[in-house]
């Protein structure tokens, strides 16, 4: 029997989001804990899947009723479903589909990107349609609309092609690092919606239309010096950038209490800087500094009640391995 393992990297975006929405340049690392996707064909004619996060399980004579069936919130894989059946005319007969995910979910580390880009190339690699990774990353761009509305697209490109990217206007470059960068990644405790998040934006943009133009700028100005550090890796300014690129967020109004909290005990103990991750309004915080104050903070942080971890770049992306 036929079985496929694929595994697609989580992310953090190091400068500029929201402003990329609306054009503006960011920075993305793809992170070392991952989504993976495996299918398997089964003696049985019926589709079934398997959410492991979530501990459900789906099991229906075709991927039609498996569609039907599936609740709203996993709208995602059944737009993915429905994608490959009518554009490359895929039965999903014979088939177990499971699904498991190391990142917090809505959390800004890129889970429902990088979910969308496994089973993507799962698919693709079970049934040897040699798609590129291009191809992968706007079928998973596709399936991401679904779920947040208007995404700038730096999500599955992250997840897709890993590394460190320069992402705007749906182009990327990677970009070369001098040195690794470790991130520490702690959770808020609280999921954010990220269409939401985006709407906030949207209509603080509507509202001051100037001063939200001139924010997206100096965020954008942010990135460009960002990346020049990255390459040079200078770790205090990148950190410095951070900062600033996090006061510009909170302007924009998606940081919150317990994001500044979590800044304020990483720049107190030693960081060199600390921002929220993603969509914001909860979320993940990211900090960067010397290895020894990253693990220090670790400790530091879960002794607070905030789950947290040491992760450092995936310099893969995407991959699949089939097993015969
Ligand atoms: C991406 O992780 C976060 C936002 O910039 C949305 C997007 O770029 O699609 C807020």
């Amino acid at each position: 029997m036929n079985k496929v393992i694929a595994c697609a990297p989580g992310k953090s975006i190091l400068f500029g989001e929201h402003a990329v929405v609306h054009g503006y340049p960011a920075i993305a690392l793809a992170i070392s804990l991952v989504s993976s996707c495996e299918i398997e064909q089964i003696p049985e004619k019926r589709v079934e899947l398997c959410l492991k996060n979530s501990n459900k399980f789906y099991k229906q004579d075709n991927a039609e009723k498996l569609i039907e069936e599936l609740p709203k919130k996993y709208k995602q894989i059944s737009t993915c479903l429905r994608l490959f059946q009518q554009n490359y005319e895929l039965i999903f007969e014979n088939t177990k589909i499971t699904i498991a995910s190391q990142l917090f979910k809505s959390a800004g580390l890129g889970s429902s990107a990088s979910i969308a880009v496994a089973l993507v190339e799962a698919i693709n690699a079970f049934h040897e349609l040699n798609l590129t990774k291009s191809e992968v990353s706007d079928i998973a761009y596709e399936m991401e609309k679904v779920v947040h509305g208007t995404p700038s697209g730096i999500d599955n490109t992250i997840c897709t092609f890993g590394n460190v990217i320069h992402y705007q206007n749906k182009e990327f470059v990677f970009i070369p690092l001098s040195k690794e960068v470790k991130l520490l990644i702690t959770f808020t405790n609280a999921s954010h919606d990220t269409k939401r998040a985006i709407e906030k934006v949207r209509k603080f943009k509507m509202t001051h239309l100037e001063k939200c133009e001139e924010i997206f700028t100096q965020i954008g100005e942010i990135a460009l010096e960002g990346k020049q550090r990255l390459k040079e890796g200078d770790l205090q300014s990148l950190g410095e950038l951070m900062n600033e690129n996090q006061e510009l967020l909170e302007q924009l109004g998606v940081s919150n209490k317990i994001i500044s909290k979590i800044n304020e005990i990483a720049l107190k103990n030693g960081a060199f800087g600390s921002k929220l991750t993603g969509a914001g309004l909860g979320g993940c915080v990211i900090s960067v500094g010397e290895d020894d104050t990253l693990y220090y903070l670790e400790k530091l942080l879960k002794g607070k009640g905030f789950p947290c971890f040491v992760a450092n770049s995936d310099n893969v992306g995407v991959r699949s391995v089939k097993k015969e």
